[in-house]
C-alpha cells in the first residue's frame, strides 16, 4: 500500500501503515462506498465539477474514529463512481484552524476552484474561535491557503457556533450562507456578500417563518430547482414533535420562492427530512456540468460509536443521488452512473400469496435489487434482506396505513440503542417501487423513485446474505430485478 500522499504530519510511516494494516483486516469495510483509509469520515466538503472532473473532499480526522482535528480529504472522478485518491488536501497547519479545517464548499471562478471552509481553533483555555477561510486549487491540482481568515469571527449576537461556508451566485454577486447559533442559543443561518469572492461584507440574518427550538444550524444549503427557493440544513435539537423519529440529529430542507436577496427573506415554512433512515447527515449538494443537482451525504451521525470503531474506522458517504422536485418536495434517486457498477442480472416475475419466496439467485451482499409492484394487494408486505439464521433487516410496508418502515432490530451488531430500531414514512399513494442498494455495511433504500428514502449503516455476519419476500393478508406480484455490484 502506497501511504506517502494520504500520511498526515505528526505519525511515522511504520505507525501510519500499522493504522492502515489494521483498518484493512476490518470486517464490514464497504465495497462501492466512500470511506476513509484510517480513521473517522464525516462531511462531504467542496463538491464540484471543476477541469474535467468532479471533485469531492470529506471531513477527516486520520488518527482514530474519533472527532479529532479535521483535515480535508481530496478524491476526484470522471464518473461519480469510481474515484482517484488524491490524499491530503487541507491540513489543519494554521494557527486560525489548527483545532480543524471545518466543512464548507467550493466556487468556480476564472479557472480555478475557490475552496471555502471554517477554520476551528482553540485557544490556551480550550475557548473555540471559528472563522470563514479559503483555499485556492488551481488546473495542476495545488491547493493554497489564504493565510488570514475571509471572515475572522463571527457577527455581534452569534456565538462561536458559526460554520460551514456555502457559496453560490447570487443575482447581485456571490452570496455566502453559514450555519450559526446566536446567543441566546438557537439555531439560523446567517448570509454574506462578495464581488470577488475574496472580501466578504455580512448582510445579516436569513428570516424564515419555520418556528424551532434548534439550538444549532449545521451545513446550510442554499439553491434554486425548478423555480423553488430551498434551504438544506442539519438543524441540531428539534424537538420530537418536530422531527417525528428519534435519529439524535437529522437534516432536513425548507422549500418556498426563491430567496429574496434585497431583503434576505425566505418564505420556505414546512420542514421535511431529506432522508427517513438511521444514518443520515450533512449533505451538500452542487451542479454539475450536465446542469444536474447531485447530493452526496455522510451515511453516519455525530455523538453515536459505530462497531467499526474498534478497528480504527467509522463512517462512509452514501451513493451519489440526483436531486429533483416533484409535487413541491424534494426526491432522491441515485445517479444514472450507478449502472456502470452493475455486473450480474437476475430477472424473475414472483407471485406471493399468503407465504414466503426466496431463492439463491437473489442472494448476495453487495447488490442493486429493483422491485417493481404489478399487483399489490396484501396487507402486508416485506422484504427482509441481509438475512441469515438470526439476523434480518426487514422493510415492511403497510398497506392499511401506507405506512413503509425499515426493522433494524436483528440487523446484525447492535449500535445506537438509545435510538431505537425502527424507521418509518407514510407514503401519498402506496407503494409501486423500491430500490435498493445493500454494500457491506449499509443499505439506502429508494422508494417509489425517490419519494421516501432511508440511509443506514447495518453490521451483520458475512453469512447474512438471504432474501425473502413475504405477503401477508393477500397476494403480491412483482417483478424484480438484481443485479451483483461490482
Ligand atoms: C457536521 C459538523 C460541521 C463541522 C464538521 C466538523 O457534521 O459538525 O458542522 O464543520 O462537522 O467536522
Amino acid at each position: 500500500m502506497n501511504t506517502a500522499h494520504t500520511k498526515p504530519d505528526g505519525i511515522s510511516e511504520e505507525e501510519y501503515l500499522e493504522l492502515a494494516k489494521k483498518v484493512q483486516n476490518s470486517p464490514w469495510r464497504q465495497s462501492y462506498h466512500i470511506q476513509p483509509v484510517t480513521g473517522l469520515l464525516n462531511d462531504p466538503n467542496g463538491l464540484a465539477w471543476y477541469n474535467g472532473f468532479y471533485h469531492l473532499f470529506y471531513q477527516w480526522f486520520p488518527f482514530g474514529p474519533v472527532h479529532g482535528t479535521k483535515y480535508w480529504y481530496h478524491l476526484r472522478s470522471k464518473d461519480l463512481i469510481f474515484w482517484e485518491d488524491l490524499g491530503i488536501g487541507l491540513a489543519p497547519d494554521q494557527n486560525f484552524d489548527s483545532h480543524g479545517v471545518y466543512s464548507g464548499s467550493s466556487m468556480k471562478k476564472d479557472g480555478l476552484l475557490y475552496l471555502f471552509y471554517t477554520g476551528n481553533h482553540r485557544d490556551d483555555n480550550w475557548v473555540r474561535h471559528s472563522s470563514q477561510c479559503l483555499a485556492v486549487m488551481d488546473e495542476e491540482g495545488r491547493i493554497q491557503k489564504e493565510t488570514t481568515p475571509l471572515i475572522p469571527k463571527p457577527p455581534d449576537g452569534i456565538t462561536e457556533h458559526f460554520r460551514d461556508p456555502k457559496v453560490w451566485k447570487g443575482e447581485n454577486g456571490y452570496l455566502m450562507i453559514t450555519g450559526a447559533q446566536k446567543i441566546s442559543q438557537t439555531g439560523t443561518a446567517l448570509i454574506y456578500q462578495s464581488a470577488d469572492l475574496k472580501r466578504w461584507e455580512y448582510r445579516g440574518e436569513l428570516s424564515v417563518p419555520w418556528k424551532t427550538k434548534a439550538f444549532m444550524w449545521e451545513c446550510p444549503d442554499y439553491f434554486e430547482a425548478d423555480g423553488y427557493g430551498i434551504l438544506m440544513m442539519c438543524p441540531q435539537g428539534l424537538e420530537t414533535e418536530e422531527s417525528g423519529n428519534s435519529n439524535i440529529y437529522e437534516a432536513g430542507y425548507l422549500i418556498g420562492n426563491p430567496m429574496n436577496e434585497d431583503t434576505l427573506t425566505f418564505d420556505g415554512n414546512q420542514y421535511e427530512k431529506l432522508d427517513y433512515g438511521f444514518d443520515f447527515y450533512a449533505p451538500q449538494t452542487f451542479l454539475d456540468h450536465l446542469g444536474r443537482r447531485i447530493l452526496f451525504g455522510w451515511m453516519g451521525l455525530p455523538e453515536i460509536s459505530y462497531p467499526t470503531d474498534r478497528y480504527g474506522w467509522a463512517h462512509c458517504l452514501t451513493i451519489p443521488r440526483e436531486l429533483t422536485i416533484a409535487d413541491g418536495r424534494i426526491r432522491l434517486n441515485p445517479v444514472k452512473e450507478m449502472e456502470l457498477l452493475r455486473s450480474e442480472l437476475v430477472c424473475e416475475t414472483i407471485f406471493i400469496d399468503e407465504e414466503s419466496y426466496r431463492d439463491v439467485r437473489f442472494y448476495g451482499r453487495h447488490y442493486e435489487l429493483m422491485v417493481q409492484l404489478i399487483k399489490q394487494n396484501a396487507g402486508i408486505f416485506e422484504i427482509s434482506v441481509r438475512q441469515n439464521k438470526q439476523e434480518q433487516t426487514v422493510i415492511r410496508y403497510s398497506s392499511k396505513d401506507q405506512m413503509i418502515c425499515v426493522d433494524r432490530s436483528a440487523s446484525g451488531e447492535a449500535f445506537a440503542k438509545d435510538y431505537g430500531s425502527l424507521r418509518k414514512a407514510g407514503l401519498k399513494s402506496g407503494l409501486k417501487e423500491l430500490r435498493i442498494f445493500s454494500d457491506e455495511s449499509s443499505l439506502e433504500i429508494f422508494v417509489n423513485q425517490g419519494e421516501v428514502c432511508f440511509s443506514l449503516r447495518i453490521f451483520p455476519q458475512e453469512s447474512g446474505i438471504e432474501t425473502v419476500f413475504t405477503a401477508r393478508e393477500g397476494s403480491v406480484k412483482a417483478a424484480i430485478q438484481k443485479w451483483n455490484l461490482k
